[in-house]
């Protein structure tokens, strides 16, 4: 069972935020109700907005009491003994000193204290956080200290890079946490550990019985008032540059022993993904954005008519995108990757399709293997069996097993933020990694950004657009269902 051994601070910038409210204070509870925390602990808020401890206890309470069915009055009731708050600006080395001031004599007394601080702020507030965490003392030797920030890092590989740099001057290898929070699912995870646990898979991961891959993320939500965060990443910076190309990289990786490997063979198999040869970009990326339309039968308005977005926006909330590992096992199989936002069901899968040889008769069709990380989680083996009668006429044998969490299941930020406090990276990326999908993926993001890259829409509550349909259709495929 994972649990914090040393005293800590954990600081979080932007504590006032989206993420902050929806994630992070929620996950933080869950920890303390499973006593996953030592006695001598604090949650640090840092923001512009006007608070004090009183008044952030109350918004970290009503994000809690959100967020969940019900609460455990006492353990809340302690967990907020717990938090502090220190208003300031971003870029004030003076309100930075009085936050380590006040951190200072928070841990009075504590030994071994390990300082966390989680950058929960727009991208770019970064260099001014990061220079003032040492300039302030927030950060200061020889406390153990951890530095989170959440993917994407950057907006493309020139901001990655200037992020990475400013990472390197402020802190020592070893200090810095890439949050990606999909590698926080134990769904995720178990791509990898499914594969490892279960020789038989590998036996069939390979080119010559697989036909293709497909791994959809789709959700019916839309944007969730996080208009400023979305208007300038869209979906396929927002899933595709970690979420999913980190799920191909689990799928295809090389499996060794021994943990410390992990991290290795996941960056491998990263960098074994490539663009396939293509007449044209399109033929590689197709872009869409929701239009007005029904979700559980209730009206929604378009993505340009939502709060806060530009009537002429042309940030995509849908990709289809396609890819190829050149790893020895899975060269040559398609893979193709899709997400959206306001689709009709909420699900993230990963379906491999394997080649049938031949038609052995009517209603046989190719096996394929779901495994749903994501809505109704579980595991499917699509078989045939023969019908009765004398001709070979087949029915689909579905063989399926929920996939939910059994045992330590704790929330994503939950676990990462543990992880991050007892000094475990293995689940965060590392640079390369996130250089590498920046690299792959920034022809096409320079592609979708240009004007006349079409852009299609699609009504809310369906599963994307009409030309994503035939787009994979063009490749003698449907979207698998
Ligand atoms: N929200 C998500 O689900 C999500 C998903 C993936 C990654 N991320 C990443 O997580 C981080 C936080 O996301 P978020 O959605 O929580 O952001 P957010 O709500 O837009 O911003 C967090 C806080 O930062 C401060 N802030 C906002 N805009 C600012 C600006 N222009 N200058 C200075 N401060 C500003 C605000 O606090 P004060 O005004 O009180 O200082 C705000 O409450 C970002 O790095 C984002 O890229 C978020």
């Amino acid at each position: 069972m994972i649990a914090s051994s040393s005293p800590f601070s954990f600081i979080l910038f932007g504590a006032s935020g989206h993420l902050a409210t929806l994630k992070i204070y929620p996950a933080l509870y869950v920890l303390a109700l499973k006593k996953r925390f030592p006695k001598e602990y604090a949650i640090v808020g840092y923001a512009r907005t006007e608070m004090d401890d009183a008044s952030f206890r109350k918004l970290v309470e009503q994000s809690i009491r959100a967020s969940m069915p019900e609460v455990t009055e006492k353990v809340l009731e302690e967990f907020l003994t717990h938090v502090f708050y220190q208003q300031g600006q971003y870029d004030s080395e003076a309100d930075f000193s009085t936050l380590a001031k006040k951190l200072t004599a928070i841990e009075k007394g504590w030994k071994d204290t390990v300082r966390v601080a989680y950058l929960s702020i727009p991208p770019s507030v970064f260099p001014q956080v990061l220079h003032n965490l040492n300039a302030g003392q927030v950060r200061t030797d020889p406390v153990p200290f951890r530095c989170i920030v959440e993917k994407p890092v950057g907006n493309d590989l020139k901001s990655f890079e200037e992020l990475r740099e400013q990472l390197m001057t402020n802190f020592r290898e070893g200090e810095v946490y890439l949050l990606d929070h999909y590698l926080g699912k134990e769904a995720v995870r178990n791509v990898y550990y499914l594969r490892l646990a279960n020789p038989m898979l590998e036996r069939l991961f390979k080119n010559t019985l697989i036909r293709h891959v497909e791994i959809t993320a789709s959700e019916p939500g839309g944007i969730e008032g996080r208009a400023g965060y979305f208007e300038h990443t869209g979906t396929f910076r927002d899933m595709f540059q970690s979420h999913l190309l980190m799920i191909s990289s689990l799928l295809t990786m090389r499996l060794r022993e021994g943990e410390g490997t992990l991290i290795e063979s996941r960056k491998n198999a990263l960098e074994q993904l490539y663009l396939p040869p293509a007449a044209h970009l399109n033929d590689i990326v197709l872009q869409g954005q929701y239009a007005a339309g029904t979700v559980d039968k209730k009206p929604i308005v378009g993505y340009r008519q939502e709060k806060d977005i530009a009537p002429e926006s042309r940030t995509n909330t849908y990709i289809a995108l396609k890819l190829q590992s050149r790893t020895s096992r899975w060269e040559g199989v398609p893979f193709y990757l899709r997400s959206g936002k306001r689709m009709h069901k909420k699900e993230t899968r990963i379906s491999i399709e394997f080649q049938m040889p031949f038609n052995v008769g009517e209603g046989a069709k190719p096996n394929r293997l779901d495994i749903i990380l994501q809505g109704e989680a579980g595991m499917r083996f699509h078989l045939q069996t023969k019908l009765g009668g004398s001709e070979p006429k087949f029915r689909p044998l579905l063989l399926e097993d929920p996939l939910v969490c059994f045992g330590d299941c704790l929330p994503e930020h939950g676990l990462l933020v543990l992880e991050a406090i007892n000094g475990k990276q293995q689940w965060f990326l590392t640079f390369e990694e996130v250089r590498t999908a920046w690299r792959l993926l920034e022809p096409l993001q320079v592609h979708l950004d240009r004007p006349e890259t079409p852009l299609f829409l699609y009504p809310a509550g369906s599963d994307g657009p009409e030309e994503a349909k035939m787009w994979i259709q063009k490749d003698g495929l449907q979207w698998l269902e």
